[in-house]
């Protein structure tokens, strides 16, 4: 899963000491003891730094888990932003509320049960920001139903774009992988955007619409 040398990465994670929040370590502590794929600290500050970067006030994340990646973009947004959370699994969800109510930022998120896409294309509106995280086949979809929706000047973000080096590997043709290679192609083959994708833990594309 990470990329980077494990090393290097503890080195990255001790610098990010002072973001410590009682109910971010209990969620960092369950991904553990679940094996639940969170996006992990050092993202989750990436993802607060480019959201507070374009002043994000509406974030639509697709595949919330129980509330990890939402717990950055909230503080982003600030009390007058909001966060849509989705996520399949309802106890999710119920966790989500959880942990960001316990947070004290509960009030600024929108949480929804079912699928994300689905979801997506349910909600008017543009966005700052579409976040997506979901199951892998399910990324060229997300792109597409997500490059409309952002304004100039919003953020594409997808997490595990680089599948821990599996969409280098030329022989390797599963399902997840062949869909992260279509995917990444489209978000670079999209002329209205301009992207790079960030090399941290299992790499985020980071996709700014400018035209
Ligand atoms: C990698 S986890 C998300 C982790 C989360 N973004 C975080 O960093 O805290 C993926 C989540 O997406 C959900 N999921 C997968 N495919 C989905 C879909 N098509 N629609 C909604 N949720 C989906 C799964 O239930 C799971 O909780």
């Amino acid at each position: 899963m990470n990329l980077l040398p494990q090393d290097v990465e503890a080195y990255m994670r001790g610098l990010n000491e002072r973001s410590d929040h009682p109910v971010l370590l209990e969620m960092e502590a369950l991904a553990e003891q679940k094996k639940f794929p969170i996006v992990g600290r050092l993202v989750g500050v990436a993802l607060e730094m480019m959201a507070r970067a374009i002043q994000a006030k509406r974030v639509f994340e697709l595949g919330s888990g129980f509330g990890f990646s939402a717990y950055w973009f909230s503080r982003a947004v600030g009390p007058d932003g909001e966060v849509t959370l989705t996520d399949g699994d309802p106890a999710n969800t119920e966790k989500s509320k959880h942990f960001l109510g316990r947070a004290g930022l509960a009030s600024r998120c929108r949480f929804l049960t079912g699928d994300a896409v689905t979801a997506l294309n349910g909600t008017e509106g543009q966005f700052d920001v579409v976040y997506c995280d979901i199951d892998k086949e399910g990324y060229p979809a997300a792109f597409a139903a997500a490059a409309d929706r952002l304004r100039v000047g919003g953020l594409y973000l997808c997490d595990n774009v680089l599948w821990s080096g599996k969409v280098a590997d030329k022989d390797n043709t599963d399902a997840s992988t062949k869909a992260i290679r279509a995917h990444n192609q489209a978000v670079y083959g999209d002329d209205r955007f301009l992207t790079s994708i960030i090399p941290i833990r299992d790499g985020v594309i980071s996709a700014l619409r400018i035209a």
